[in-house]
């Protein structure tokens, strides 16, 4: 599969298509000299045979946790980096998902004023969509992402073997955040998303097709657009309402899973202001019905919920919210909407008869 090229301010980059982790070793990366090892955990002890090559080059274990991606959690990893005596010219080769990329995000920006780094994505979310864009955030518990910089990676390596380990609701989160890219990419992506589900459904088969689409949906807005502004607010769709019942529950429900709920639910109040067709909610409603549908919401909500958490939110000025609604596949619009009584009552009636997930 060909390489991708990813246009950046801070210096172009090309994303790689491995299938296999032998593949990508090929590539010759394991003879890097300089280079330091960030890697998830879990990844190391599922994979550790495989990645034995790394192992002559310093490698730092990091468990994949909120707990891990914090101010710390940084320190933890700039300590050990300073031990092992990593410098200027030292690149930072992070393997793992959004945990690992946002701390090796952060931390090679702040090193030394800013080192080279490199992302190996290994869940189907960090493949599809967060490794390219430059962004990270770091929690300040209990407040998730409050904090961040934009650095971007010299190279990322997707590959497709590490797909083979996640469990079923780490791919249906990833496969969630696809059909959102499907949604604001343009209409051959949604038909041939649609045809990949009917294919070969939630599983890591054939997928790096899906992988690099998504990435092109991505690539379109953040080259235009690298920092969080106008264009770049399309790839919030789903998210406001996704985030919310993310807080709602806890975060027992998972991104991807959120950001469907969100898709959903910002159609139907879609339809509701005369923006999204009738027709195109109805067919992504199906697919999620379809396809995620077992999901279970771990507790019953109320629209008052949903709606004072979206007034957390902090993209939520003065009452009023920006939702970005579908017009039409690839086409997104900014509505402004007052969080007042008679959204909650839209909500409520979704949450009441219309919801496409609903409590176990
Ligand atoms: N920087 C960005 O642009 C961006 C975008 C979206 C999300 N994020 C952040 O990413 C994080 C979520 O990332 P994520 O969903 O990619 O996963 P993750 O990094 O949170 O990891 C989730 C779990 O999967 C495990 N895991 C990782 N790879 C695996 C594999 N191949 N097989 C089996 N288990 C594996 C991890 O050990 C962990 O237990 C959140 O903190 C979120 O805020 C960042």
């Amino acid at each position: 599969m060909n390489d991708m090229l990813i246009r950046s301010m801070q210096g172009d980059y090309r994303v790689h298509f491995d299938e296999s982790i032998y593949e990508w070793l090929n590539r010759n990366l394991h003879l890097q000299s300089d280079v330091f090892y960030l890697v998830d955990a879990q990844v190391l002890e599922l994979y550790g045979e495989k990645l034995e090559l790394i192992a002559s080059n310093p490698v730092y274990a990091i468990e994949a946790s909120e707990r891990s991606k914090t101010l710390e959690g940084v320190t933890g990893f700039i300590d050990w980096l300073l031990e092992n005596r990593a410098t200027k010219s030292s690149t930072i080769v992070a393997i793992g998902g959004g945990v690992v990329q946002d701390i090796a995000t952060f931390t090679s920006h702040i090193y030394y004023r800013g080192i080279a780094w490199q992302f190996v994505p290994t869940t189907l979310l960090s493949q599809s969509d967060s490794c390219i864009g430059a962004k990270c955030g770091i929690n300040v518990l209990p407040h998730k992402n409050q904090i961040g910089v934009l650095h971007s990676p010299k190279a990322v390596y997707v590959v497709a073997e590490f797909l083979r380990s996640q469990s079923d609701a780490a791919l249906r989160s990833g496969f969630g955040e696809i059909l959102k890219l499907s949604l604001t990419g343009q209409y051959q992506f949604f038909s041939e998303f649609q045809d990949h589900l009917t294919g070969c459904g939630i599983s890591p088969t054939n997928v790096l097709p899906m992988i690099q689409a998504s990435l092109r949906s991505k690539q379109a807005i953040i080259e235009v657009d690298e920092n969080e502004s106008d264009l770049r607010r399309v790839l919030n769709y789903g998210h406001s309402f996704g985030h919310a019942l993310e807080a709602a529950t806890d975060n027992e429900v998972s991104h991807g899973i959120g950001v469907l709920f969100g898709v959903d639910l910002i159609n139907y109040l879609g339809t509701k202001w005369g923006i999204t067709p009738y027709d195109l909610y109805s067919d992504v409603n199906a697919l999620i019905r379809t396809y995620f549908g077992s999901e279970n919401l771990p507790k019953r909500l109320s629209a008052t919920q949903l709606i004072d958490e979206v007034r957390r939110d902090k993209k939520n000025s003065n009452g009023m919210m920006n939702f970005v609604v579908l017009r039409g596949v690839g086409d997104l619009v900014i509505q402004q909407v007052q969080l007042d009584e008679s959204l909650t009552e839209a909500v409520q009636e979704y949450l009441n008869a219309h919801a496409v997930f609903l409590t176990a």
